[in-house]
């Protein structure tokens, strides 16, 4: 049986419910979303739910974090199954505040991110980003005040960057990473999935397949630079235009030379048709 979760669309709303939680000693897990869920957003929500006696879904599409060029008026909204979804999976709370409650008028604020967030992977090819993210996660979690928030491996160097962030600003909430949900064919699960054409989803998969391969010669022993040169030339003729193949460190995201500097992570981003995919693994 799956019962509607509180919506809740303003700030004092908000707080009269988390703090009659908290009142009552509630552990609460924030899961911060910008909607269009799949069953990524749904692991996560799970692993709140095994964490935490109360669960808060923020539904958000962050208007800060998209340039004028992007895709913010076209990004997928699915209201209604995004509720469906979070009822059959027991949410306490949809936080879904509007634009003019996040970004008042005469709002101007920003968090300035520095370490993983110029490490010159995503901030390289969308500048605008963490700037955008981590003002919005930050207001997320003063507005929630939760004691963890969960965030998928997908995007790690986001995770990466918030993590630095709940840290530096001692923001009191544990940020906690989840691993990355793929379909069957190893595709990253990502609400932009929806903008690929049925050939540019049968090639999708290749992004992984190409990981999956530099990192298995990287474990067998060959050289780390020569194995990313390989795995980004496969990427490319799979059809793919390469904004960034890369080993980095996994929790600095320094570039490192030899496998022997890890732990390593495997980051990518490019584009097939018009839909640019970001990836990540771990060797
Ligand atoms: O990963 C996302 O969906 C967004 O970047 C986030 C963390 C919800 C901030 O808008």
């Amino acid at each position: 049986m799956s019962r509607s979760p509180m919506i809740v669309r303003t700030l004092p709303a908000l707080r009269r419910a988390l703090d009659g939680h908290r009142a009552k000693k509630a552990t609460i897990a924030l899961v911060p979303t910008m909607g269009a869920l799949h069953d990524g957003h749904v692991s996560l929500v799970r692993l709140a739910k095994r964490r935490a006696a109360k669960v808060v879904v923020s539904i958000f599409v962050n208007p800060a974090q998209f340039s004028p060029t992007e895709d913010f008026s076209s990004y997928p909204r699915t209201w209604k199954t995004d509720v469906a979804r979070l009822a059959a999976e027991h949410v306490d709370l949809i936080w879904n505040p509007d634009v003019k409650t996040m970004y008042p008028a005469g709002f101007a604020t920003k968090i300035l991110t520095e370490g993983p967030a110029t490490a010159g992977l995503e901030d390289r090819f969308r500048p605008h980003f963490f700037g955008g993210v981590t003002t919005v996660v930050g207001k997320l979690f003063t507005q929630c005040r939760p004691d963890m928030a969960l965030f998928g491996e997908k995007d790690f160097q986001q995770l990466r960057v918030i993590t630095q962030m709940a840290r530096d600003l001692d923001l009191g909430v544990r940020v906690i990473g989840s691993q990355t949900v793929r379909e069957r064919d190893g595709l990253a699960m990502s609400s932009r999935n929806v903008y690929l054409s049925t050939e540019d989803r049968m090639m999708a998969p290749e992004l992984y397949r190409a990981m999956k391969k530099t990192a298995m010669r990287v474990r067998g022993g060959d050289d780390l630079k020569a194995a990313v040169v390989e795995g980004a030339r496969l990427i490319t003729a799979a059809g793919f235009v390469l904004d960034y193949f890369e080993a980095r460190h996994a929790r600095t995201l320094a570039p490192i030379k030899s496998a022997k500097d890890g732990p390593i992570r495997l980051l990518v981003a490019a584009k097939i048709g018009n839909t640019r995919l970001i990836d990540n693994i771990a060797i």
